[in-house]
């Protein structure tokens, strides 16, 4: 065992049929058509960022265009032919690097050869990689075969940069968008290894991994390895955040029930402990974005949803997160933190930009919105009681009075909760309290103009700066 040299996990866990590319599902699914009709393109162009598969998938594609005995539209992997194209070594599938061969020299050997049959395989194929980085005069060497190549002979270009490609190649090509992968499936493919590689790793360290990994799987295994060879088979959530200088979910989740109840204090103070920690805050924000936007997400689709990138135990505490808030707030607070994203990449005062917008999404988190005000007054006029007003106004504070139990009750924060609430903690726009409840009177029609010139509904308006009055007037 000692001895045995070690092969990098991504280079082990490479991959070799259609079936094991993880998150590639639109591109695998329309590949396996195009062998099973026998309608290949002339050429094929990959584009998406590092690591998600561009290689890989063109290797699998070739070997299932030459593979003697196929199982279905999937590569043996056993024969000849998918060995050599495995190891590279094939002839009739020849892989070009463009970044490090890009001139018009590197390019004419494959426009001699199309020319010549394939040695042992159906086709010749050539897979040329980084492709943007092939001058403009190689390809306009290689455009007169691209157009009209001989019946045997197809391409494969891969690249981390479409735009880069003249639009001329793209247009010869039939172009598929690799994405990046989801949180979850890198998970899952993280704990598959590590099952096979008997790594014992928490489940919130494979989390941790994937958000590092930012959606690229060689860098989620890459970093697995890493962690595995710094400490060993035993891989925690610590050591996983170390590496990236990621909060913990539980701490994320913590800080996302803070702002929803409108706990200033305990905002401050998290971002305290973040940056004393030397977390990378501009990760934080946009962590934190993808929190919101989840919430939305189950909001919208509930808890199941495919679009939701979560793992089991995230889902539970979005579920019961997203129970307790207003869906407008959600939109508003998830609007606030792409803006600061957007501003991070330019202040310099990070922390002080990331204190305001949160500072800020808790008060969009505790404030009624034009909605709820909306909902409220036609409420009001509907009952023709002008003096159920004061209800109306107290509906909003009256929510957000729930929802800090249920948000504190979701997340498990790590949160330091002792801080009392600072004095902003209160909605602003949120009108005060009710006073004592009036005894109840009997219903009185009251007019439109009755309405429209309360005082008190007026001066809810007029607090309200996005409101467009006349539009409620008319509603
Ligand atoms: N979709 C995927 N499913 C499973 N494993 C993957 C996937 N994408 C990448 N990997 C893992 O990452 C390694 C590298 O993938 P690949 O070479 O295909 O990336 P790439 O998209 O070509 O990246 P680059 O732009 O850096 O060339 C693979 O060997 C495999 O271990
Ligand atoms: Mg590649
Ligand atoms: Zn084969």
């Amino acid at each position: 065992m000692a001895e045995q040299q070690h092969i990098p996990l991504p280079l082990k866990y490479r991959p070799m049929t259609f079936d094991d590319v993880v998150g590639q599902e639109h591109v695998v699914r329309t590949l396996r058509h195009a062998i099973e009709a026998n309608r290949i393109a002339n050429a094929y162009l990959f584009i998406g960022p590092r690591g998600i598969g561009k290689t890989t998938t063109s290797r699998i594609f070739a070997k299932a265009l030459n593979c003697t005995s196929p199982n279905g539209v999937e590569p043996c992997g056993k024969c000849v032919n998918c060995e050599e194209i495995a190891a590279g070594r094939s002839l009739d599938v020849v892989e070009l690097d463009a970044a490090s061969h890009n001139k018009v020299e590197d390019v004419r050997p494959i426009i001699e050869s199309v020319q010549f049959k394939p040695v042992s395989s159906k086709f010749k194929i050539f897979i040329i990689d980084e492709c943007h980085m092939l001058s403009t005069a190689a390809w306009n060497a290689l455009l007169k075969t691209l157009e009209e190549p001989p019946p045997h002979v197809r391409f494969i270009f891969a690249t981390t940069e479409g735009d880069k490609v003249l639009a001329t190649i793209v247009s010869r090509c039939q172009r598929f968008d690799l994405r990046r992968i989801q949180t979850n499936d890198i998970v899952s493919r993280l704990r598959h290894v590590c099952e096979l590689e008997k790594i014992d790793a928490e489940d919130d360290a494979l989390l941790a991994i994937a958000r590092g990994a930012e959606g690229g799987m060689r860098d989620a295994l890459s970093s697995l390895d890493q962690l595995v060879s710094f400490k060993g088979e035993k891989v925690t959530e610590e050591d996983a955040l170390g590496v990236f200088g990621l909060v913990s979910r539980s701490a994320l989740e913590g800080l996302a029930g803070a702002i929803l109840r409108g706990d200033v204090g305990a905002i401050l103070s998290s971002i305290e402990a973040f940056d004393s920690a030397g977390k990378n805050m501009r990760r934080l924000t946009g962590e934190l974005l993808r929190h919101f936007r989840n919430l939305v997400v189950v909001q919208a689709l509930g808890p199941n949803a495919k679009s939701l990138e979560a793992t089991p135990d995230q889902i539970k505490v979005l579920a019961a997160q997203a129970q307790a808030v207003d869906p407008g707030r959600l939109f508003r607070i998830c609007d606030q933190l792409a803006d600061a994203e957007d501003k991070l990449r330019y202040v310099l005062s990070v922390r002080t930009l990331i204190e305001m917008t949160l500072i800020r999404a808790s008060r969009i988190a505790t404030t009624a919105t034009v909605e709820e005000l909306m909902k409220a007054v036609r409420e009001l006029k509907a009952t023709g009681d002008v003096g159920s007003l004061r209800s109306a106004r107290s509906a909003a504070p009256t929510e957000v009075a729930v929802a800090p139990a249920a948000a504190s009750a979701a997340a498990p924060a790590k949160m330091p909760r002792e801080d009392p609430p600072a004095p902003a903690a209160t909605a602003p726009a949120a009108p005060a309290p009710a006073p004592a409840a009036p005894p109840p009177r009997p219903a009185k029609r009251v007019s439109r103009s009755d309405i429209l010139n309360d005082k008190k509904l007026n001066d809810v308006l007029a607090s309200l700066p996005g409101a467009v009055v006349s539009d409620i007037r008319e509603a």
